[in-house]
């Protein structure tokens, strides 16, 4: 696909423009039990409001599997076969080539948060990679456990690509991956000791029925680890989110097939109703500080920037709201969130 001359100038202009730095609030990486407060804030996303893409969910899946056939390859191409975050020490000065690295850490960081690796007799035999993209998780958590893992993705583009990819990894017997959706998953009651959902939640329209479908599937005593985006928890004073809030996620929304946001606060409290055990959350966000500047960067490239040119319109406006996401983070709007817990026995 060719690119229009109006996207050409926004994004030259864009890319003159945009000086990549972001400066975060202290971490607060510990974990944190949760306590609820007696009176319960319910998000945006949770109450009756809906968006148009939750109105029409036909057209937001569609909306995302071609966001992702056409985006996946330059992203494969210049990042690698993980499409999430990666942790970084705040304040660390990032090197491109570390970025990998910092993916995998993110996964080792999210086992180590939700006490995965304890005790090796319970290591997961079973997992579901809730939203897999081209399986980076799948295959290193099926290598580092000696695991099965099933993927599911609504990109075609993307499980064909994970299954080549595994195939040619020799894990053809280990990992397989399909097309199906995460709200209406095709697998029984408790099949998977390790349910894993790497920046889906967020494409998720009904995130009740999201994690209810991360419960079903759970195996008593499985782990369920959500890593994903949320806006900031509110006040108790506050019915909702700050009308420049709601617009900058809107924007941020229309770029990458997101429907409404919800806080970390809303997970917990969707998991405690199901009766969930051991549910922990964390803010990350000054630990993934180094992402989108990393990203933005490497769209500078030639190779970068000839890629995108390639890719199609969607992937041009997903990269043209880069900044967004950074400015989100900076205001403290957008958190980078991770909720664990733990299927009763
Ligand atoms: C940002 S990518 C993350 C990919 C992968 N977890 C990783 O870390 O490399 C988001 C993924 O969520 C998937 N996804 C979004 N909505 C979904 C749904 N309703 N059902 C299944 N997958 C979904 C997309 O197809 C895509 O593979």
């Amino acid at each position: 696909m060719t690119m229009g001359t109006t996207t050409a100038t926004a994004y030259s202009t864009w890319l003159f423009y945009y000086s990549p730095t972001c400066n975060f609030p202290s971490p607060r990486l510990a974990p944190r039990r949760i306590t609820l407060r007696s009176r319960s804030r319910t998000s945006t996303c949770l109450s009756a409001k809906a968006t148009s893409w939750q109105m029409e969910s036909g057209i937001l899946q569609k909306g995302i599997a071609e966001f992702y056939d056409e985006s996946s390859g330059i992203w494969e191409d210049i990042w690698g076969d993980h499409m999430h975050h990666g942790f970084y020490e705040p304040d660390s000065s990032v090197s491109v080539s570390d970025h990998r690295a910092a993916q995998i850490r993110m996964i080792e960081e999210a086992l180590r948060f939700a006490a995965v690796y304890e005790d090796p007799t319970k290591w997961p035999k079973t997992i579901v990679d809730v939203g897999c993209g081209i399986g980076g998780s799948s295959r290193y958590l099926a290598r580092k456990f000696g695991a099965k893992s099933i993927g599911i993705t609504l990109s075609p583009v993307q499980a064909a690509r994970a299954n080549a990819l595994s195939a040619a990894q020799g894990l053809a017997d280990k990992v397989s991956f399909q097309v199906a959706d995460a709200l209406n998953q095709p697998f029984p009651d408790g099949k998977f000791d390790l349910v894993w959902s790497m920046e889906s939640g967020e494409h998720m329209p009904d995130k009740a029925k999201f994690v209810g479908e991360l419960a079903r599937v759970a195996a008593p005593g499985a782990t369920i680890i959500i890593v994903t985006w949320c806006h900031r928890d509110l006040d108790p004073t506050e019915e909702s989110l700050k009308p420049w809030e709601e617009n900058l996620l809107k924007k941020i929304c229309d770029s990458y097939y997101l429907p409404a946001w919800c806080s970390t606060a809303d997970y917990v409290r969707l998991l405690e109703s199901l009766s969930l055990q051991d549910i922990k959350s964390a803010d990350w966000s000054p630990y993934v500080a180094s992402f989108w500047p990393a990203v933005i960067r490497s769209a500078l490239t030639w190779k970068g920037f000839t890629s995108l040119l390639r890719s199609g319109l969607k992937t041009i406006k997903g990269a043209l709201a880069m900044p967004l996401m950074i400015e989100g983070y900076k205001k403290d709007l957008i958190k980078f969130a991770i909720i664990t817990c733990r299927k009763p026995k």
